[in-house]
């Protein structure tokens, strides 16, 4: 493989970017250095300080809460009673509060739900490692979460530790590795429900049973400095999912799963990715919208810098026919792809089941795309796929200074496009004929 040394260049100042916010680096595929943020820089030293201000403003001095003292023990036994003590005594605390996981000690947790509304702004200092009991019986209950922050507004989740969600018993299980066994799901690692004014920032998400992190309702949200990793084939074990969230940046992100790297579907507002590093997984999505009939409703979704590498897909809208409702004004910009599968797509017939789906008349309108300055190479011939709906065509795409090559050389790249409105500006390659 001999990339364009433009397109070599342009990796170089990737990294270079993201090595100097302050992002995870993988030395080699088995140990992980963490480089933390320069104390000037970024938007959410900005909003520390701000929130500083305020603790030292505050009458109740920041007091700390340790998981240990609820009698946490780290020995490989149950220790989710310990931290829902610890999270019910910072909760009701009426001074802000940090409550801890210290640091080499790794805790083994059931399924637990954290509930707000709390009295006051809680850090949770994740130092340590958090494991997910590997026994799928403790699910029983809930087949579909294991740790789920609920409604808390004003929190931040940070510290440098590992969240572990043990998910080899899942993955084995699912009806994507073993197609004898029923489609049944498992849970996902963490889950910040109805949370607003929320940061979740330098911490490492490892083998999810499914999906990593997933933010559902938020309002106001920053996921900054985040490694992500998981098998290649690891079932859908997607990075950061967005649903129903408004305003969320998700920033400096390393994200190298078995599923997304970056799924945004219904109710989602307001999103930007930017400084993402994919790869493998299944790229950047939007989508899946329209399932079983449903409204999607997703826009203002802004993906700016970012890299992907051997992903099944680089940038994504996938849709189901027979769906209502729209995904709108997005943005996709300063992107560059090494060997990916599908660069760029939109798919309104999209269909992750095993039945065939049957052709229907309604669909997700999809309209003002722009893809904007996306290099890179294409391990599939075709590079560029709009496959749009007959009844809703795809409108006010914008392609502009597009160079997708194929990975093999002396192969050329091709487009494939149905049923799209779409206008080119700079140069564009390939283009649709
Ligand atoms: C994650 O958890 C699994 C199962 O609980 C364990 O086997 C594995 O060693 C853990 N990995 C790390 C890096 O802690
Ligand atoms: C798939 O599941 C079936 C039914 O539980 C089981 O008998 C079989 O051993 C599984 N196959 C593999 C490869 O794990
Ligand atoms: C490119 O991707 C294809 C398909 O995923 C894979 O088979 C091939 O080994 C990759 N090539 C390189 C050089 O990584």
């Amino acid at each position: 493989m001999n990339p364009p040394s433009f397109l070599l260049s342009f990796f170089l100042v990737l990294t270079y970017f993201t090595s100097c916010l302050g992002v995870y680096h993988e030395k080699n595929s088995h140990t992980v250095s963490y480089h933390s943020l320069p104390a000037s820089s970024s938007l959410l030293y900005r909003k520390s300080r701000t929130w500083n201000r305020h603790r030292q403003q505050a009458r109740g001095y920041a007091s700390s809460v340790n998981v240990d003292e609820f009698g946490a023990k780290a020995d490989g036994s149950d220790d989710s009673e310990a931290f829902k003590k610890a999270w019910n005594k910072g909760c009701s605390s009426s001074g802000d509060v940090v409550i801890i996981v210290p640091k080499n000690r790794m805790y083994t947790l059931k399924p637990v739900t954290f509930s707000g509304p709390c009295k006051s702004r809680i850090i949770f200092k994740i130092h340590g490692t958090i494991k997910a009991s590997a026994k799928t019986a403790d699910y029983a209950r809930d087949r579909s979460h294991w740790i789920v922050f609920q409604n808390v507004e004003n929190f931040r989740v940070k510290g440098g530790g590992t969240i572990n969600g043990s998910g080899k018993i899942w993955w084995k299980n699912s009806c994507k590795i073993n197609e004898s066994l029923p489609c049944i799901g498992a849970p996902t690692a963490v889950t910040f429900d109805e949370c607003k004014n929320l940061i979740v920032s330098n911490l490492k998400f490892l083998n999810a049973q499914q999906m990593h992190l997933s933010f559902e309702k938020c309002l106001n949200v920053r996921a900054l400095n985040l490694l992500v990793i998981a098998p290649e084939k690891s079932p859908n074990t997607d990075g950061i999912h967005v649903t129903g969230t408004q305003n969320i940046r998700i920033q400096n992100c390393v994200i190298r799963t078995g599923d997304d790297c970056i799924s945004i579907v219904s109710g989602s507002k307001n999103v930007q990715a930017t400084d993402i590093t994919c790869g493998p997984g299944h790229g950047i999505s939007i989508g899946s919208l329209g399932a079983g009939k449903q409204e999607a409703r997703v826009s203002n979704v802004f993906v700016n810098r970012a890299t992907l590498s051997g992903t099944t897909n680089g940038v994504r809208i996938k849709t189901w026919q027979g769906g209502s409702g729209f995904a709108k004004n997005i943005v996709f910009q300063n992107i560059a792809l090494n060997n990916v599968s599908n660069p760029i797509i939109i798919n309104q017939n999209y269909c992750d089941q095993k039945e065939p789906c049957k052709e229907q008349r309604s669909a997700v309108q999809v309209s003002n795309v722009m893809y904007r300055n996306i290099v890179g190479t294409s391990a599939s011939e075709v590079a560029v796929k709009f496959d749009c709906s007959k009844t809703f065509p795809c409108r006010g795409v914008v392609l502009q200074n597009i160079n997708l090559n194929s990975q093999e050389s002396g192969e050329r790249a091709t487009a494939s496009c149905d049923n799209v409105n779409f206008a080119k500006r700079g140069s564009v390659s390939p283009q649709c004929s």
